[in-house]
């Protein structure tokens, strides 16, 4: 089942404005964990779900990236930050669950925070799982559910709805670990760590490799 993205004409522009402005700081809380699972990108990468291009920086210098990225609001400052970093992107308005591009095209899938915003996660992890060549990597990084009867659990039910309305559909409830190893990839290595931010919800996360 393939679906379509509709980019809120408010929210879909707030959501552009807060992760450029949150940008340096959201990677700085996750940069020990960046720096592991993006190290040694090859020089052509398909990113999903980029947003403003927050993982930029872990691309190579003159790095080839396709971008799928359905939110329009997104790709003047997705374009901006590669010119500044010397990236040469070329973006899909398409959705993850139906890329465009051909079977075994890439060596390197990357994302960040974007299972938890997609619709159907194991849908789009076998998309990305079609598009790597046989032994290429998908690095990737999310948040996640807390521990089932944790008092983080339950904040993260409390605000099950006013979360999804101002980060359009996305789930603090998920157990994206689990659909990663049940995703058909050769292997999977995934550490767990827990941030320590304002966006208490967003706190338990994941990140990780999966090799097609
Ligand atoms: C929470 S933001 C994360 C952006 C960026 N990766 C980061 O770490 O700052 C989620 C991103 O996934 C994109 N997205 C949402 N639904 C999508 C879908 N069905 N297919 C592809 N991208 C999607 C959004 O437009 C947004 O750029």
């Amino acid at each position: 089942m393939t679906t379509t993205f509709k980019a809120h004409p408010v929210r879909g522009r707030l959501n552009a404005g807060f992760f450029t402005a949150l940008d340096g700081y959201i990677n700085w809380l996750v940069r020990d964990m960046k720096a592991k699972v993006f190290a040694a990108l090859p020089d052509q990468v398909v990113e999903v779900g980029p947003g403003v291009g927050a993982n930029f920086g872990y691309l190579p210098p003159g790095c080839q990236l396709i971008a799928v990225e359905p939110n329009p609001h997104m790709r003047r400052g997705l374009e901006r930050r590669a010119a500044r970093l010397g990236i040469d992107v070329q973006v899909r308005t398409v959705t993850a669950d139906a890329i465009d591009l051909d079977d075994q095209c890439t060596d390197a899938v990357i994302s960040s925070l974007l299972l938890c915003s997609v619709p159907d996660p194991g849908c789009v992890l076998s998309e990305i799982r079609r598009i790597l060549r046989p032994g290429g990597r998908y690095a990737f990084l999310e948040h996640v559910a807390a521990p089932e009867g944790s008092v983080l659990r339950g904040v993260q039910r409390v605000m099950r709805g006013p979360w999804a309305w101002a980060f359009e559909g996305c789930s603090c409830e998920r157990d994206l670990a689990a659909v990663i190893r049940a995703a058909g990839f050769a292997s999977v290595e995934i550490d767990q760590y827990r941030l320590r931010s304002p966006f208490v919800p967003a706190n338990t996360q994941i990140a990780g490799t999966a090799i097609a």
